[in-house]
């Protein structure tokens, strides 16, 4: 329950990692204000939506759960409506928001979310406060962030995205790719560690960018070697690499640093070159194939997953032919698979041959397909091995289970005590579907 007198928040996050990591810090920056979380929505002092437009579904589902929240508004006309994040920053929908959902109290944007405790200030004297930036001002350091886990931590190391995927609205509401500065991400890192965190995962929309705009000459694989060297820190992991600027130099990173975890989160978006050039992803189906081999090469064992998205514009038969095909020689060990969504402002939603619906939902239902055979293939090749997992905590389900990870980012349910959380062990792994793998505790590594 809530301390007495003090005021409570919900935060309902409807998008990416970023997005997520937004909504710890935005947690964080309320509770030094004096809120306290709200055990329920329906007993929140104010209600945040930090949302999401990568695509036209999270939309949908914030507008749905505006309508729900009306009757909470009109049960209690002090409770706070907010709504932050990527959606904002575009017009059209901050437009419809402020004209068409008068019960909205206040709205921020992406790129000034540190200005939260002000702006409540100001919603709590009455007034309905939009503020939203068009772009990201001087880098803001040193907002805390109320985290969901204790034990993994995600870590910013660039914000925004310099790509221009043609499909893709994140460089629109992000703004440019900004790296945070070599000293600032590290420290963070230090400080977690010193809280008694074990895994950090450092996050940008392409963390391959990392340093090209800063003075110091300090690309991503030396940013990697770095935090690598924290005493106490025992896993890294990283989301998401840009495969046009995966180089040697961070592939040798990946194979070399003892704390870099064998998992590379690779978007394909799409195995027709033809597509991917429409896509202005920037490297063909074959520099794609190359780049997976020699990563393979380098770092046995090593899982990797992708991000695909069925229907873009002019694809034909032949181009999603050629998805299927990359995804059986990759053989990835999980993939998230979408729809295309035109998104206003984005060049291929203006492209003329778009994909009609029927078709794109055949397509998705057969990768999906294909893609659980394959994670299952994966999964079935730990079968009797024994590998390390680092347990997070007690499974979501059922508490005498634990839920713990490999290196490789699979999730391993085994039973054991509540001692066991935060410790490095070994697992044999006995059974497997293609999400989860299942075993028993052979040993203790730390
Ligand atoms: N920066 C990351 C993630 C961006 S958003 C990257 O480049 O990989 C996550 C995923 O959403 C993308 O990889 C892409 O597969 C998907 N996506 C982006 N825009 C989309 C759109 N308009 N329609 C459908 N999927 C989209
Ligand atoms: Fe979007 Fe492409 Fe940037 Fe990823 S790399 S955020 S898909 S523009
Ligand atoms: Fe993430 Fe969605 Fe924004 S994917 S960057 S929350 S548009």
């Amino acid at each position: 329950m809530a301390k007495t007198g003090a005021k409570t928040y919900y935060i309902t996050t409807m998008g990416c990692q970023m997005n997520e990591h937004d909504s710890e810090r935005i947690a964080g920056l309320l509770e030094a204000y004096g809120y306290v979380q709200a055990e329920d929505i329906s007993e929140a002092d104010l209600i945040l939506f930090n949302t999401c437009c990568v695509r036209e579904n999270p939309e949908n589902k914030l507008y749905g759960r505006l309508g729900e929240i009306k009757r909470l508004k009109e049960k209690n006309p002090n409770l706070i409506v907010g709504v932050c994040g990527c959606m904002v920053q575009q017009d059209v929908q901050r437009e419809r928001l402020e004209e068409s959902y008068p019960y909205v109290d206040l709205i921020f944007g992406t790129h000034n979310l540190h200005r939260v405790p002000a702006l409540l200030e100001r919603a709590e004297a009455g007034e309905r406060v939009i503020e939203v930036w068009d772009e990201a001002q001087e880098q803001v350091e040193g907002v805390p962030a109320k985290r969901g886990h204790d034990l993994k931590a995600w870590v910013n190391v660039t914000f925004g995205c310099d790509n221009f995927c043609s499909y893709c609205i994140v460089p629109y509401v992000r703004g440019r790719c900004r790296s945070r500065e070599k000293e600032a991400v590290l420290s963070e890192i230090r400080d977690l560690v010193a809280k008694g965190y074990r895994e950090v995962t450092l996050l940008g929309q392409n963390v391959n960018a990392y340093g090209k705009d800063l003075d110091s000459p300090l690309d991503f694989a030396d940013l990697l070697a770095e935090v690598n060297a924290i005493p106490g820190l025992w896993r890294v992991r990283f989301t998401t690499s840009h495969p046009r600027d995966v180089d040697d130099k961070m592939i040798e990173a990946l194979a070399r640093l003892e704390k870099v975890c064998e998992h590379l989160h690779l978007p394909l978006q799409s195995g027709s070159s033809r597509i991917l050039a429409r896509m202005n992803r920037g490297y063909t189906s074959e520099q794609y194939l190359k780049l997976v081999e020699k990563i393979k090469r380098a770092v046995p064992g090593i899982s990797l997953t992708t991000d695909i998205i069925v229907g873009f514009p002019g694809e034909t038969d032949e181009d999603f032919a050629e998805t299927m095909r990359v995804v059986e020689e990759v053989r990835y060990d999980s993939a998230f698979t979408f729809v295309y969504s035109p998104r206003v402002g984005t060049p291929a939603a203006k492209m003329p041959d778009q994909v009609p619906e029927e078709v794109k939902k055949e397509r998705i239902m057969a990768l999906v397909d294909l893609q659980k055979s394959i994670s299952e293939d994966a999964n079935r090749s730990y079968l009797g091995k024994e590998v390390e997992v680092l347990v997070e905590g007690p499974s979501k389900n059922n508490d005498q289970v634990l839920a713990s990870r490999t290196r490789t980012n699979k999730l391993v349910h085994f039973s054991g005590g509540p001692e066991l959380i935060g410790k490095l062990v070994t697992v044999k792994i006995t059974e497997i579907t293609p999400w989860t793998l299942y075993g028993e505790m052979v040993g203790e590594s730390k």
